[in-house]
């Protein structure tokens, strides 16, 4: 297995940053996960886009312009010979003396990391999953925007926890105002009198990217959509539930803590409209002549 750190390609075993990162010592850092359908990394520019986003937030300058970065990506898929992959791109402060001070870290620390895909299990889309609301609450907008892919991830790793304690797949936070905010590493979606419902962006959620193209899918099929503040015994009368992310697609929920739901038509329709996306997403890449994934 390959890494790429900082400039270059390097065996696995040879990936190594120092003690003294500031992703390492602090949670000093963003990151962005991808999914790679047939070697071309999908929405590579939107997530791009969002890492740029989540710099910004953080006042951090990535040390690459974006073409650099896509070569970086389409490297380490090569050295790995994937074409059927998830890419985690992790740009941390970097280097520096112990110390809060971000001006202590000369250079950002730059890693592309790439893996095999491999699907999840078929009952998760046929049946479904099971969620708990988790008594963790969502990092408050104010102090720390959940809009920023951070590398500073305990807030929701506390919520996984909880998730892993009862058993179940993934957990969802509410906000400091008891509404429903998102997943530890999905966004959650819900249908209520037939009109698809989701967090609004306002409160306090990461604007997944798989939720937007999901947004549009439903518009463009003649769903309703409403984003906004919704309580859990909204979600609780649901007809049915669904959560999305880069790597799951769409996947239905079978139970939010003691309701029950069946895998419904809604989401069966979405996840197939999202495949048919990223099939066409695909191929428009690959005729666009000669590309970097060959
Ligand atoms: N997680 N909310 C949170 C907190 C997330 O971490 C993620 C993604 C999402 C969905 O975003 P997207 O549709 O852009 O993947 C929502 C990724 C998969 C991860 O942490 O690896």
């Amino acid at each position: 297995m390959f890494v790429y750190l900082n400039n270059k390609v390097v065996p696995a075993a040879e990936a190594k940053v120092s003690v003294f990162d500031h992703g390492f010592l602090y949670g000093d850092g963003i990151y962005e996960t991808m999914r790679v359908y047939d070697g071309v990394v999908f929405m590579l520019d939107e997530h791009l886009e969002r890492l740029y986003r989540s710099a910004s937030f953080i006042g951090l300058d990535i040390p690459k312009k974006i073409p650099d970065i896509k070569i970086a990506v389409y490297e380490t898929l090569q050295a790995n010979k994937l074409t059927g992959a998830y890419v985690r791109l992790t740009i941390s402060r970097g280097y520096g003396p112990i110390g809060l001070d971000p001006d202590l870290c000369k250079e950002p620390t730059f890693v592309v990391m790439a893996n095999e895909f491999k699907n999840y299990p078929k009952p998760y889309y046929e049946e479904g999953i099971k969620l708990i609301i988790s008594s963790v609450t969502r990092n408050f907008k104010e102090a720390l925007n959940p809009q920023i892919k951070s590398l500073n991830f305990l807030n929701n790793i506390l919520a996984k926890i909880e998730a892993k304690q009862a058993d179940v797949y993934e957990a969802i936070m509410l906000n400091a105002a008891g509404h429903l905010a998102e997943g530890t590493i999905s966004n959650i979606f819900f249908v209520k009198d037939g009109i698809l419902c989701t967090p609004s962006v306002e409160c306090g959620i990461l604007d997944g990217i798989t939720r937007g193209i999901v947004i549009d899918l439903a518009v463009k099929n003649g769903i309703e959509v409403k984003e906004g503040a919704f309580t859990p015994d909204e979600l609780y009368g649901a007809s049915e539930v669904f959560i999305t992310n880069t790597t799951m697609e769409v996947m239905p929920v079978r139970g939010v803590d003691k309701k029950e739901f069946k895998a419904g038509d809604i989401a069966r329709l979405l996840l197939k409209k999202y495949r048919h996306e990223v099939d066409g997403y695909v191929k428009e890449k690959k005729g666009e002549g000669p590309s970097l994934w060959e």
